[in-house]
Parts: structure tokens; sequence; C-alpha cells
């Protein structure tokens, strides 16, 4: 069992690099099935669940060589359409591989993700999308079968997404590019990995516009090419670290970022007392932060509402700053599950429903807590920081599936952390 040991009260200072999107990677991996031919991606984060990407790949036929941040996926062969049940179970993000294999295959089958620890995550719309596009869908001891209807694949049309999901955005998107004509998707997910993946998808010869906006069009294409593209930096993983020195004070430098995804999240670091000097030119954001964090008002939502991804962070250091926060938790039912091993380090958060109230306590004590998942884990991370003496936080292959490496980074910053058994 990975354990991370912090003492924490040291303040940050320093810079460092952001890895690679974990959330605009996935279905770029997964979209790499849709051609015959080879895919290269650099710029890809070492995490688990890149790992468990390439595994379904391979297990489909592909060839993956990922070697530092270079993915190389070979998909000339692919024999497989079925995703095995263990590799949807350890992510659920997996389920995007199915419009994949329709694409290519005209078939995929799926065992259908559960819920998780952060809230049921309901497929409907995911499946709403692929029907709609023409696949015919079975469902029978939690397996999910999906077939063209028709021997020509899958045909345009118009999609109505009565909530932006950015899964079934991912999904829709992917099973339009090699559609006979044109699909809209109304009501799409605006989400900057979104706009990546479609960009990334006409580096190969798919015909996509609109993306960033809630109206995407996608004029099929008979077939793809190989092609190359570069991941942008992790919005999310950039938010953690900011997280960091709002908990810790000091003034770190984030590079390979853009300040323009983060933009409501930053603006709530100065709303809580930091200073944010954002140079978008060298995709830099520095943040300087001499006190204790000021009380904020949050509610989670789509982009470019504020992430829901960066509510544990957040709310970890809020609760080592001053007055009274609250959170409203508005994308996923089951999301405060954090607030509990906060406690244990002395926070003050009371959770009803998908409300939290912080009243902030500066230190926090040093405790022996779990990564419940990870955001969740990495917000435990942020609190260490704030807190007196040592933390140890067990079970952290949650963190692991998102953060290359949250010890060498924040250890780079001056924080005395690190992996006592990784
Ligand atoms: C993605 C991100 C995740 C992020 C989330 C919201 C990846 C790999 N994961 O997850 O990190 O927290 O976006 O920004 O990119 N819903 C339905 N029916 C559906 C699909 C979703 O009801 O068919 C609901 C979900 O239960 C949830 C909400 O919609 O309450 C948002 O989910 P969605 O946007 O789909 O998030 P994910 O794609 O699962």
């Amino acid at each position: 069992m990975s354990v991370i040991q912090v003492f924490g009260l040291t303040p940050l200072e320093g810079e460092i690099s952001i890895q690679g999107s974990k959330n605009a990677v996935l279905p770029m991996a997964a979209a790499s099935l849709l051609h015959r031919g080879i895919t290269v991606l650099t710029n890809v984060p070492v995490i688990r669940d890149v790992a468990c990407m390439v595994d379904i790949l391979e297990y489909l036929g592909a060839r993956c060589c990922h070697k530092g941040d270079c993915l190389v996926i070979d998909a000339r062969h692919i024999t497989g359409t079925s995703i095995p049940e263990k590799y949807v179970t350890a992510m659920r993000s997996s389920i995007v591989v199915l419009s994949a294999l329709l694409g290519r295959m005209g078939e995929g089958r799926s065992c259908y993700p559960g819920g998780c620890l952060i809230g049921a995550r309901p497929i409907d719309l995911h499946l709403m999308a692929l029907e709609a596009l023409g696949a015919e869908i079975k469902e029978h001891d939690g397996l999910i079968e999906a077939r063209c209807r028709n021997k020509e694949g899958l045909k345009g049309t118009e999609i109505h997404l009565p909530y932006p999901s950015v899964g079934a955005t991912e999904q829709a998107i992917l099973a339009s590019v090699l559609a006979k004509e044109v699909t809209v998707i109304h009501g799409a997910a605006k989400e900057p990995e979104i706009s990546q993946l479609c960009r990334f998808l006409n580096n190969m010869g798919a015909v996509i516009c609109g993306m960033g906006t809630d109206h995407v069009m996608i004029q099929g294409v008979e077939e793809l090419h190989d092609s190359s593209f570069r991941v942008e930096g992790d919005r999310i993983v950039a938010g953690t670290y900011a997280a960091a020195v709002m908990a810790a004070t000091g003034s770190i430098t984030l590079k390979e970022v853009r300040a323009a995804e983060l933009e409501l999240p930053l603006e709530m670091l100065k709303r809580s007392g930091a200073s944010v000097r954002k140079d978008s030119c060298c995709r830099q954001i520095r943040i300087e932060m001499k006190k204790r964090p000021q009380p904020l008002d949050i509610r989670t939502g789509p982009y470019p509402e504020f992430p829901t991804d960066l509510q544990s962070p957040y709310m970890a250091f809020l609760a080592s700053g001053q007055g009274t926060s609250t959170i409203v938790e508005q994308v996923f039912e089951g999301r405060f599950a954090t607030a509990k091993a906060l406690g244990q380090m002395g926070a003050v958060v009371e959770t009803e429903g998908q409300r939290a109230v912080i009243k902030g306590s500066y230190p926090l004590k040093g405790a022996d807590v779990y990564a419940s998942d990870l955001r969740g884990g990495a917000a435990l991370a942020v609190a260490a920081l704030a807190a007196e003496g040592k933390t140890l936080i067990n079970d952290c292959r949650h963190i692991e599936r998102g953060y290359e490496d949250i010890c060498r980074d924040m250890a780079a910053l001056g924080a005395d952390i690190r992996w006592l058994d990784k």
C-alpha cells in the first residue's frame, strides 16, 4: 500500500512544470482506434490511468509504446471488440472506448460501469447519443452490447444532450468522426479537454468545428491519417498545486499550463488573498500567498464554472484559513468523502447534502488518514502542508491514477513530503 508522509508548515517556493492532462489524453488514446495506422502523443503523463488505457488498447490488438512522455499507438490491426470488466471497474472513463470500437469495428461491448465513491455516475446520455447515431444497444446482466444498426455504419444526426456531460460529449464526438454525413451535438460540454480532443482529431483528418461552444459539429470522413499531437498541461494538477501554496503560504510558479483554462479557480485564489500573475504567452502562472486564506463561497458546475475536480483541494486550504466558507457541489452527489479525513486533521467541515460549511482553523494537525479518491487524496496532501507534525496518507494508489508524482512536485517546491512505501 503506498503511503505518503508529510511534515507541514514549510512555505513553498520555486517553480515546476505541470504534467500533461489526464482527462485530455485518455479520450485521445481511445480515439486512436479510429485510425488504421499510427498516432503519436507527446507530453503524456506517466500515471496509472494512462497505463490502464494502454492495457485496453493492447488487449484490443493495438501495439503501444509509452516511453518518457511519448506514447505511440499502432492501431493497424485491431481484433477485439470487448472492453474487459477489470479495466472498466479500474477506470470508469474507459467506457469512451465503446464509441471508438463502434466507429472502427461496427460493434463494441463493455460491462456497465457501476457507481463510484463520488456518485452514481450513470451513462444514460452516452448510450442515448450512440443510439441517436444508429447504434443498437442491448443491455443484459450488467453487459452493454452496441452494434451499428446499418451495415454501412453510423450515420450523422442531431443530438440534444440535456446536461453537458463530458463523457457523453466525448462519446458522441468519437462515434461521429467516421459516421456518414453531419452530426450536431447540442448542449455539448465545453471543457478545455473537449476542445483539445477535437483539435487532436482534426489533426488526424477529422472535420470538427464549434468545440468550446454548446454546439459541436462533425462532418464525417471516410478515414483518418497518421498524426502527432502534444497534450496540454493538466489544469486540475495545476489547480491542486495552487491550492497547496494557499495552504502552505509562499510563492510558486507553475509552468506549461494555460491560465485561461483556470479563470475562475485563479479568481477564487485572489479573492482568498493571493496575488496571481498570469503570463499567457509563456504559459506560466505565479501565485504568491503571504497570509491565511480568506473565506470563499464556491459552487461547482460544468466549465466555465468552478471544476468539481478542484473542490476537495480548495476545501483543504479553506479549512486551514480564516472565517467560514461554503462549497456547493453541483456535479457529483457524493463528493464530500474527504471532509471526514480532513476532520481527523482538525478541520471543521460540516456537510449536508450537496453543501459543505468549512470553518477555518490553523494550524491543522498531522494525522493518519486514508485517501478515498483521486482528488480527495491530493486534497489531504494539501491539508497536510498546513498541519503541525506528521501526516501519513495511506492508500495513495488513488492519487497515482492522476498525479505523476505528487511528492516529487511538492518536494521540488520545498515541501517536506515523501513516499514511505510505493
Ligand atoms: C469527467 C472527468 C472528471 C470530471 C467530470 C466533470 C474524465 C476522465 N473525467 O467525468 O474528472 O470530474 O468530467 O468535469 O474526463 N451524468 C449522467 N448521465 C450520463 C453522464 C453523466 O447523469 O450519461 C451525470 C454524472 O452522474 C454527473 C454529471 O453528469 O453527475 C457530470 O458527469 P460528466 O460530465 O459525464 O463527467 P465524466 O465524463 O464522468
